[in-house]
């Protein structure tokens, strides 16, 4: 088969690390409260040098090292963000000249804390029409910059990082085996980030109030974990196979009650769902390549085995992927 297969895997997080107690300075909040109601201890906030794109392509240049690659082998450089660098060029466009990948073409992708799972997406459909392509996939953000940080609602939540994948044709059965995404734009209000105020007058928003995340957390809640368990379903029915069968679970790190609720729905042992939401809260696309990256590197996946990934985020968008490592 010709499907998309992991060669290698990256990542890489600023080195501030912001505690909830360095939080509570800020905002009226506490350890306690951001623990017990996110499992979130420690998030990384970006610095001086640390932007998007210098994240994601020291998290694609390890990708590239894992894989056993050179940069002049990456044919194609997808970045998933909504928090890249600038609004033109592409953040995706910043991480090749960041790499001197010049045989590569590059563009973003947007589907929020989706993100990683859509590129892949793409990126397998690519790679099944010329199994011989080398893409890197990348998941990056700076949420910092993003969040309100007067709103202790979102931004004891976010977090910055990037994470990456090199994807080249599968051998034999390995790769991804079966997907579903999805998407509800009628949604949208539930969870956003403004642009900046329109420079044309005749489209001003009235109601502008800031270019920050703005977020209905109780509604997204209840609604993310629905969505995921079911897209896990259609994605293990699609693939014939079972919950049980599953090595490893990366879920979306966006609140350890969600992934609580997920891993009881789909009664799996807690060694067999990742979970890092604690270090770096919710990192938005680069939640899944980061616990993918930090899974490889323990040693945790043997080729063959099924690892399923499963986000939500803004858009609404939504999605399960199953992969055979
Ligand atoms: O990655 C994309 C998808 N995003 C998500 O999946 C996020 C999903 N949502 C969540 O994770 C949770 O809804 C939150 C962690 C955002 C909030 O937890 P919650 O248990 O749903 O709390 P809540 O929003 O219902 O608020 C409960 C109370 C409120 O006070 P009152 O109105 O009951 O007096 C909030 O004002 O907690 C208050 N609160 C806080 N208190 C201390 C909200 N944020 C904080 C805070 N510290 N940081």
């Amino acid at each position: 088969m010709n499907q998309a297969m992991i060669l290698g895997t990256g990542s890489a997080v600023p080195k501030r690390i912001l505690s909830n107690n360095d939080l509570a300075k800020i905002v009226d909040t506490s350890d306690e409260w951001i623990t017990t109601r996110t499992g979130i201890k420690t998030r990384r906030k970006a610095g001086v040098g640390e932007e998007t794109s210098k994240l994601a392509a020291a998290a694609g240049r390890r990708a590239i090292a894992d894989a056993g690659l050179e940069i002049q082998d990456i044919d194609m450089i997808l970045v998933a963000t909504v928090t890249g660098d600038m609004i033109m060029p592409s953040c995706a466009c910043l991480v090749q000249k960041h790499l001197g990948a010049d045989k590569s073409f590059a563009f973003d992708v947007n589907a929020a804390c989706s993100g990683f799972l859509y590129a892949f997406s793409i990126a397998d459909k690519y790679i099944r029409a010329d199994p011989s392509l080398k893409i890197l996939v990348i998941g990056a953000e700076t949420m910092s910059s993003r969040v309100d940080w007067q709103d202790r609602n979102t931004c004891v939540i976010f977090g910055d990082g990037a994470g990456a994948v090199v994807l080249g044709g599968g051998t034999g059965d390995r790769g991804l085996l079966a997907e579903k995404l999805y998407s509800d734009g009628e949604l949208y209000k539930l969870l956003y980030i403004e642009n900046a105020q329109s420079m044309n007058t005749d489209l001003r928003n009235p109601d502008y109030d800031g270019s920050y995340v703005r977020m209905a957390g109780r509604e997204v809640f209840k609604y993310a974990v629905r969505a995921m368990a079911e897209a896990v379903y259609v994605v293990l029915d699609k693939a014939q196979v079972s919950a049980a069968e599953l090595t490893l679970v990366i879920p979306h790190q966006a609140n350890i009650r969600i992934i609580n609720k997920l891993r009881e729905t789909l009664n799996l042992s807690p060694e067999k769902v990742y979970v890092n939401v604690d270090k770096y809260g919710n990192t938005s696309a680069a939640t899944i390549p980061i616990a993918l990256d930090e899974a490889n590197r323990e040693g945790r996946l043997q080729p063959g085995d099924y690892v399923l990934f499963c986000a939500f985020g803004g858009g609404f968008t939504w999605g399960a992927q199953l992969v055979s490592w």
